[in-house]
């Protein structure tokens, strides 16, 4: 005699037997006296034992995961957060992202901080260059920061850092540089200006499980070219962000970490070689672009 199955070809006795193995490990952590700790442990382990059961994960399966798991975490040291990188590329920080910056009025939008930001950069004066070096085309980055109220912020610090033309990041180098990265504040109209670079895409690091990961399901491991700001008023909600560039092939092929948002991609107009700078800049042969970015900052409560 056969025994009843489901439309998943699974025995209502063996589902009896998961079932009740998911209710011993929930029930597990009813003492838990931290409330909020006692209903992550409980939603993670029946989300968990819905995945194993969902997928009919096999102990080959299972063992691969583990050894995935671990490699993640010998090659994590203090400058590699490879833990990091597995929660960009399969989503989960643009998730925490959203779920903790809702939209508010027309502040704007946040995306993923990834593991470049230094929090010692230099002060630029407005109109620094903030490159101090970093190979890459010359770009005018101007703009306002305002309250939702569209009220100018005086004394924004707006921190800045992004890769150069061989997209890589100065702390990507073994020499101790420090470069493509600056912090700047904004004057008494709220408006700030600053000369960096034309970002590039450019690949997260993926020479660790996490490449081998996108690798094995066909995933490329580059980011659409990006300038990173985060920027910090007080009582406003910090904001991390960034902005990418139009007409970049890679905002069409994806962004291997989810973070392209369309409010972020600005216009880098290209400028010839000879066209005069808005600060009067020499430039001599070397082309340019120019863009702006008005930023919008959300109460601290909102
Ligand atoms: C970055 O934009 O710098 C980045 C973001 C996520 C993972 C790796 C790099
Ligand atoms: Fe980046």
């Amino acid at each position: 005699m056969t025994q009843a199955t489901t439309q998943t070809g699974i025995s209502a006795a063996q589902q009896e037997v998961e079932e009740e193995l998911v209710e011993r490990v929930v029930a597990s952590f009813d003492n838990c006296e931290n409330p909020r700790l006692k209903q992550i442990m409980q939603s993670l382990t029946t989300h968990l034992h819905d995945f194993i059961r969902d997928v009919r994960l096999t102990e080959e399966e299972w063992n691969k995961a583990i050894d995935f798991l671990t490699a993640v975490g010998h090659i994590t040291d203090d400058k590699r957060q490879e833990f990091v990188l597995l929660s960009d590329t399969l989503g989960a920080s643009m998730q925490t992202i959203a779920v903790n910056n809702q939209a508010y009025e027309d502040a704007t939008e946040a995306t993923v901080f990834g593991p470049f930001f230094l929090d010692d950069a230099p002060e630029v004066a407005l109109g620094g260059d903030i490159s101090f070096g970093a190979e890459g085309q010359p770009a005018w980055i101007e703009g306002t920061v305002t309250d939702t109220d569209g009220q100018p912020i005086a004394g924004a610090r707006i921190e800045v850092w992004e890769c150069d033309e061989d997209g890589l990041y100065d702390v990507q180098y073994d020499d101790g540089r420090m470069s493509a990265r600056a912090h700047l504040f904004t004057d008494e109209n709220g408006t700030y200006r600053f000369w960096g670079l034309t970002p590039v895409p450019y690949p997260i690091p993926h020479d660790g499980p996490v490449g081998k990961m996108l690798e094995a399901v066909g995933r490329s491991p580059v980011r659409a070219a990006h300038l990173h700001f985060m920027v910090t008023a007080p009582e406003k909600r910090t904001l991390v962000t960034h902005i990418f560039v139009e007409g970049d092939p890679q905002l069409e092929i994806g962004d291997s970490v989810f973070g392209v948002k369309d409010s972020l991609i600005k216009t880098f107009a290209q400028q010839p070689a000879g066209t005069p700078t808005p600060d009067g800049r020499e430039l001599g042969e070397q082309d340019w672009a120019k863009t702006r970015f008005d930023i919008v900052l959300a109460p601290a409560q909102a």
